[in-house]
């Protein structure tokens, strides 16, 4: 038997309700905020990603479906939705035609990691960019979105961590820093942080495990050594959101895995979700447009895992979606007339009416239970001895009454 390939799910219908319900609120909020929808292609030039996100990266390093088609051209299923924005941003010239672009997406994304609860190969995002403006107020407004649509998703178990990143200059400065104080604590590292100290250092504050844990308990931390702009960022940030009355922690562990990022980063994480607990993560990214080829361009952004948002949901119980009901299900009482139910489910249909009618001869009683099963608010048995004075038996399902009527007056009874 075939099956989904490891790390994919089919969303089934009864799922399908759900996401829905989460679509509206996520485009629901971005409206409020006034942010525009873009759609970018699922795959790109493999480039784009190795230049944008970082060589060194775990996602360009180990993550991404990359394979060559037919012209030999690589090509990469998309890994995140970022670096695709912004070359959509520079390929178009949309900072010429506005100087401030506001941008939203719901879209899916790959990346070849251990599937686990939380963490598959093809998983969605929703999440914005905004290009044009080194504000630190449009920082606090990612975090503001993200966290209004995670509260519309009724969920409470909610932590904004926030760190900054500062410039590359003083970054640069400060790995000097972090080298030193691991230069003789190598040995006591795991293999694959030892591995990051040049590729990729900051990164060993993301481990997990004890030894390296307890190696950097006492590093020099980038937030003691931040230039002032980005001190200066970094202050607003955390007084805007004060005054917001968001509640948020300083977390100088915070690195994210990307390289794109420069001065604030931030994300949610959630206490019901397991270890894949980061519903969001996102950050301000001021020299990516121009490194890849556009004008310099300071930007801000963020996005969100739809499938361990759901989760949390779940876990946290935190909405209720109903099912549909259908409107009136057509109990077919003569075989000799489902031409004419048929035709008469059409009718109600387009006047925009949810009309069911039975397609496996069933029996009365099973119609019944299906019209039972579909949530339906009415039920119409069609044909008998009120046929002939073109009439029928309607049904109120709630109620449980029944009334003769005319078949040219249902749609104005149900409507
Ligand atoms: P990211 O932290 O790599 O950032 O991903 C954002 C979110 O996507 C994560 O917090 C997580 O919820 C979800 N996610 C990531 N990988 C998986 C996976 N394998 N399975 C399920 N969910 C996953 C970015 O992608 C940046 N582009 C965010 C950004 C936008 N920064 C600035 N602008």
């Amino acid at each position: 038997m075939i099956k989904a390939i490891k790390g994919t799910k089919d969303i089934l219908p009864e799922s399908i309700r759900n996401w829905k319900y989460f679509e509206n609120v996520i485009t629901s909020v971005f409206n409020i905020y006034n942010y525009q929808e873009i759609r970018t292609p699922i795959f790109e030039e493999t480039t784009l990603f190795s230049r944008g996100i970082g060589e060194a990266t775990d996602i360009v390093g180990k993550e991404m479906y990359t394979f060559e088609d037919r012209s030999k051209t690589s090509v990469t299923l998309k890994p995140e939705m970022t670096a695709s924005v912004v070359r959509a941003f520079i390929e178009h010239s949309l900072g010429k035609k506005q100087s401030f672009n506001k941008l939203y997406y719901i879209s899916p994304m790959f990346r070849q990691e251990r599937p686990q609860a939380g963490r598959l190969r093809e998983f969605h995002q929703f999440g914005a960019e905004a290009l044009g403006s080194n504000s630190p107020l449009l920082d606090v407004e990612m975090i503001n979105i993200a966290y209004d649509i995670l509260k519309g998703m009724g969920l409470k178990d909610l932590t904004i961590k926030i760190n900054s990143l500062g410039t590359p200059v003083s970054r640069k400065k400060y790995i000097k820093l972090l080298k030193k104080y691991l230069k003789d604590k190598e040995n006591l590292l795991s293999a694959e942080s030892k591995n990051r100290i040049k590729k990729n250092i900051l990164r060993i504050f993301d481990s997990k495990l004890e030894n390296d844990i307890e190696v950097m308990k006492n590093a020099p931390i980038l937030l003691d050594h931040l230039d002032n702009e980005s001190i200066e960022d970094f202050e607003q940030v955390k007084s805007i959101l004060k005054v917001s009355q968001i509640p948020f922690e300083v977390d100088a562990s915070l690195v994210r895995g990307l390289d794109y990022y420069t001065k604030l980063t931030f994300e949610i994480i959630s206490g019901n979700v397991g270890s894949q607990s980061a519903l969001c993560g996102g950050g301000r990214y001021d020299l990516l447009v121009e490194q890849l080829g556009g004008e310099p361009t300071p930007a801000t952004g963020f996005a969100a895992g739809m499938e361990r948002i759901l989760i949390a949901c779940e876990n946290e119980k935190s909405f209720n979606t109903l099912q549909t009901a259908i409107k009136i299900y057509i109990v077919c009482l003569d075989t000799n007339l489902i031409s004419n139910a048929f035709n008469f489910a059409q009718s109600l249909r387009k006047n925009n009416i949810s009309a069911e009618i039975d397609y496996l001869n069933r029996s009365i009683k099973a119609q019944m239970r299906d019209a039972n099963k579909l949530n339906t608010e009415f039920v119409l048995f069609f044909g008998g001895e009120e046929f002939k004075s073109n009439s029928a038996q309607l049904k109120n399902m709630a109620s449980g009454k029944q009334e003769l009527i005319s078949l040219d007056n249902v749609l104005n009874k149900i409507k």
